[in-house]
């Protein structure tokens, strides 16, 4: 292992004091930790000898009448973005995917939300080892993705293990992605692929948490005026009169928008379930970061759309607010796992936050129930059943996402916290 990737060796010193939470818990949040630790320890041993690897999800089929059907569309609309359907022996198999990928840091947060919640020793080794995994990501450049890789691995490591070798990876990583910003356009750029001018997408108000970060750790405040600007861009244009937002607004040049889409939702009109997560777990943060009242009013407006808007009685979305329902109408438990960890941390924020303390417990407690929460051994070492990747892809629907994994875990972790 190189000299400069070696992740504080005494993590476990720091958390000495941290005592296993399981004897305190309720029997459903001590069963949830339990699965948790067993499918991640079987996970991390599945793919110790993967490297540059890391899990994603289970391959999925579909069949077009049923994309179709979900759609309410006609089949040519998918021809340049189905991706094909995988062959049959993958079918339920693991999807592992590159460090390189976007959903990369997830599997090291899960193991640092693992050893944050139980203090085992095991998955903090692991959790470094994967976290070391990424270390040639810090010099990606083609992607806003940068900051969801390297803020939930190395940014949890730094939190949970402080160690000055962390932070010029997550300085650097912040530059990286400070790179991306147009001063004219006040936006990060989040793709370099597609037709669009200068695309923007809801999900990027996640990387933002990266760059206040590299503020505080260099003093420098040019990252997070840039984190500002971009959430006050994308407030300004992203959302419709009802908080509900676009998936994809893309800009000209000259800072005007060129045109507002989906690329993961049903059309361009719809609200993408996990696009409304994305959206109010990200203005929650811009308000812990900023305590400027204008992100707090966004992340409650946007909350309360949700609590309108998602209508399955377990509170699970389905894959989208507008699909139409029916028995096999996919849900997206990555979405639930995201919007019940931003809804713990804006009930501490909110002046009734009880109500979405509340929402989102139960939404917790959907999630850790047999319908979601995998049985030890089965569900391909993953812990959440249940999610939907991109449906209008056809990619990964109705199966394990790395991502639903993290959320949840981190959601169950601001649960125990604020139960306490
Ligand atoms: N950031 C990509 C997704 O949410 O699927």
């Amino acid at each position: 292992m190189k000299k400069n990737l070696i992740l504080c060796a005494v993590a476990g010193l720091a958390l000495a004091a941290c005592q296993p939470e399981e004897k305190k818990q309720e029997a459903w949040v001590s069963h949830a930790f339990d699965v948790a630790l067993h499918q991640a320890k079987e996970m991390s041993s599945l793919m110790a000898d993967s490297a540059g690897r890391m899990p994603r999800s289970l391959y999925t089929g579909y069949t077009m009448d049923f994309l179709v059907e979900q759609m309410e569309c006609d089949s040519t609309v998918f021809i340049d973005s189905l991706l094909a359907n995988p062959p049959k022996e993958k079918l339920g198999k693991l999807r592992a995917c590159s460090i390189y990928d976007w959903t990369s840091g997830f599997f090291p947060g899960t193991l640092w939300y693992l050893y944050e919640l139980t203090g085992n020793d095991t998955i903090r080794q692991e959790a470094v080892r994967y976290t070391n995994r990424l270390y040639p990501v810090r010099k990606m450049t083609n992607n806003h993705d940068i900051g969801f890789m390297m803020y939930c691995s190395y940014g949890n490591a730094l939190r949970l293990s402080p160690n000055d070798t962390i932070k010029p990876v997550l300085v650097e990583t912040a530059d990286n992605l400070y790179a991306r910003f147009n001063s004219r356009i006040g936006c990060i750029r989040s793709w370099d692929f597609g037709l669009w001018n200068y695309p923007v997408i809801i999900d990027n108000m996640m990387n933002l948490e990266l760059l206040f970060a590299a503020s505080k750790m260099t003093g420098d405040p040019k990252y997070s005026q840039a984190a500002v600007q971009h959430a006050k861009t994308t407030m300004k244009n992203h959302f419709r009169p009802d908080y509900t937002c676009w998936h994809v607004v893309s800009y000209n040049a000259d800072g005007s928008v060129e045109k507002k889409q989906t690329h993961q939702g049903k059309n361009d009109g719809s609200s993408w379930s996990r696009g409304q997560g994305w959206a109010v777990y990200g203005y929650t943060l811009c308000y812990r970061e900023t305590k400027d009242s204008i992100f707090l009013n966004q992340a409650v407006n946007v909350a309360d759309m949700i609590m309108k808007r998602n209508t399955p009685a377990d509170l699970v979305p389905y894959w989208d607010f507008d699909a139409p329902v029916k028995g096999d109408t996919p849900r997206d438990a990555s979405a639930a796992a995201v919007i019940a960890s931003a809804f713990f941390e804006l009930s501490g924020y909110a002046p009734d936050g009880q109500k979405y303390f509340d929402y989102a417990e139960r939404i917790l407690k959907s999630l850790s129930s047999d319908a979601y929460l995998a049985e030890k051994g089965k569900n391909g070492h993953f812990i959440l059943m249940h999610s939907t990747g991109s449906l209008p892809h056809g990619s990964e629907i109705d199966t394990p996402l790395n991502y639903a994994d993290y959320y949840y875990l981190e959601a169950l972790k601001r649960y125990s916290d604020l139960k306490k």
